[in-house]
């Protein structure tokens, strides 16, 4: 049996925040998964239950629930998490947009923020809470942490689906798809066809451009078609294991690349703002943003969606 070490701190217990402890611990690979939650007994609530689950699924990593404060009381029991996941927030409701949580997020994501730059000083920290590109600038302004230690969950999730929706339309095992987005969580996605392969097969002779564009305009669409269902809330299977793959990567400590929300300093010509990109994922965070090949119409739009991405990152500063 393999060696269990770390500790990872999973911020709000709400649907994604619970799936994704649930993920961490399923790994087997922590010492500790922490969950918190500003709900009165309900990550303490989560985590008994989850720890029940151990006998059944077998895994020994110990599932620790804590309730805490907006200043700060309980976050002891997270003092020196190596890995934090933000996930506290409000999710949208049908018809919203993403950029209509910012208000509210931006106060709540802001306190988390400090609260677990004072007990884990050393973290990486991993934002999912949406609007996902300004909060993930957010969090990385208000715990003064390194920007390769402050990276988002975006890329990961809808490279997830696009493949999903491949994968669906031909027929094929997901194994065998490959696809890329970059860019922003949202209507700035920026999908790769260049990148994108079925059976190591250009996704272009596999399928024609019209169901191609349909099958981008769904996954750009994908958060909002899963809300619509839901009715009460926003996706979180999806979501969990993307963020949990990420949390996985900085533990496993191995040089995984994968598209995430990460600071981005001259790679393709773009400088100054956090912006969904290939990185090297290792035990300090980014190790380095990686540079793929894309066609011309391919980099204009990734330029397109830095430059709406930092009009809004330059304002979270005031919220
Ligand atoms: N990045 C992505 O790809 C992606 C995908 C899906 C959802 N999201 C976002 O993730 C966030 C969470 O979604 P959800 O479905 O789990 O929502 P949810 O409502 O089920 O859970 C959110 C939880 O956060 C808790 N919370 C609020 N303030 C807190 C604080 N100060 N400290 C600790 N916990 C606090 C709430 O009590 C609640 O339990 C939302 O902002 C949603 O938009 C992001």
């Amino acid at each position: 049996m393999s060696a269990r070490s770390g500790k990872v701190t999973v911020v709000g217990a709400g649907f994604y925040g619970s799936t994704t402890a649930q993920r961490l611990a399923e790994y087997d690979v922590f010492d500790t998964v922490v969950l918190t939650d500003i709900i009165e007994g309900r990550p303490e609530g989560l985590a008994l239950d989850l720890n029940q689950s151990r006998p059944v699924e077998g895994f020994e990593t110990r599932v620790v629930g804590q309730t805490t404060t907006p200043d700060g009381a309980g976050y002891e029991a997270t003092e020196g998490s190596d890995i934090v996941v933000i996930t506290a927030g409000l999710p949208r409701k049908p018809g919203m947009s993403r950029m209509d949580l910012i208000e509210t997020n931006a106060r709540i994501v802001r306190s988390v923020a400090e609260n677990v730059a004072r007990h884990s000083p050393d973290a990486v920290v991993i934002v999912v809470s949406n609007p996902l590109d300004e909060m993930t600038a957010l969090t990385q302004l208000a715990t003064g942490f390194p920007r390769r230690r402050v990276l988002g969950q975006a890329g990961m999730l809808d490279t997830a689906r696009f493949s999903y929706f491949v994968a669906e339309a031909l027929d094929v095992p997901v194994g065998v798809v490959q696809t890329l987005t970059l860019g922003s969580h949202g209507d700035t996605m920026v999908p790769v066809p260049s990148r994108c392969t079925v059976e190591g097969k250009p996704l272009a002779d596999v399928l024609p451009a019209d169901r191609i564009d349909e099958l981008v305009a769904r996954t750009r669409n994908g958060g909002a078609e899963v809300v619509a269902l839901l009715k009460t809330g926003s996706a979180y299977y999806a979501p969990s294991a993307a963020a949990a793959r990420m949390a996985r990567a900085v533990h496993d400590d191995a040089g995984a690349v994968m598209p995430v929300c990460a600071w981005v300093d001259g790679e393709y010509g773009i400088s100054g703002v956090y912006l969904g990109v290939e990185a090297e994922i290792g035990r300090e965070g980014v190790r380095r943003v990686v540079e793929t090949e894309l066609t011309d119409g391919e980099l204009a739009g990734l330029r397109e969606a830095a430059e709406a991405v930092r009009a809004k990152q330059a304002d979270v500063k005031d919220l």
